[in-house]
């Protein structure tokens, strides 16, 4: 009797606060802005692996489920959303934006290291999850469709520091030159 009283007041406060949250207005917009320009994709098949696994966070064409209704998971969708359109979007491609084309040089390694697509969001779509034929089809098609931004990416890691790297010559002294190389460091060790 005492038990269940007590049972009953904790799931009644829990409701009650999960209720609370609701009236939070972050994450309920669930805005699909129109599209602008498409990536140019290196071959249908590739775009059909990025629509599956990608689409939802990285194109203005999000499918938004029941529960990106219910807070508090709403607001975790509504921020991977939006960061992942701001990183990369594939139905609005913005390539002249020096980061965009970062990312877009890096797409095929976020692959290629389980980082991308989200583990949680995996979880929630099974459909979502793709077989390492798949997966590996999608990498190569990455790698193919943003060749020319490749060098912005990993490639350009490499270059970095290089001997006869004239780039920071005119800094300032030694110390100038280390504060800028310092900058770099951290801007590549995200
Ligand atoms: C559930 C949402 C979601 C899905 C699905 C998703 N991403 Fe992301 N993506 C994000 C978020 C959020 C960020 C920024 C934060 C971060 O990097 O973790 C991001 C960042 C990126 C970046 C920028 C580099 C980086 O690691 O920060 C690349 C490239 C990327 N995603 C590629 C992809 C590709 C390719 C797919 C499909 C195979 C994909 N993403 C699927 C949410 C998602």
């Amino acid at each position: 009797m005492k038990t269940s009283r007590v049972l009953g007041t904790v799931v009644g406060g829990g409701l009650a606060v999960l209720a609370l949250l609701q009236l939070v207005p972050y994450g309920r917009a669930h805005q699909n802005p129109p599209a602008g320009a498409p990536v140019a994709w290196d071959s249908p098949r590739t775009e059909e692996l990025a629509r599956r696994a990608c689409w939802d966070c990285h194109s203005n064409q999000t499918k938004w489920p029941w529960y990106s209704n219910l807070a508090p998971i709403s607001w975790r969708i509504q921020r991977h959303v939006d960061e992942g359109r701001e990183k990369l979007n594939f139905t609005d491609f913005q390539p002249g934006n020096e980061k965009v084309a970062e990312h877009a040089g890096e797409s095929a390694e976020a692959v290629q290291k389980g980082e991308m697509p989200l583990s949680d969001y995996l979880l929630a779509h099974p459909e979502a999850r793709l077989n390492a034929t798949e997966k590996a089809e999608l990498i190569r098609g990455l790698e193919k469709t943003f060749a020319a931004f490749a060098e912005k990416g990993e490639g350009g890691e490499v270059s970095r520091g290089a001997p006869g790297d004239v780039r920071r010559t005119d800094t300032a002294g030694p110390e100038g030159e280390n504060a800028a190389h310092e900058r770099a460091e951290g801007e590549s060790g995200r």
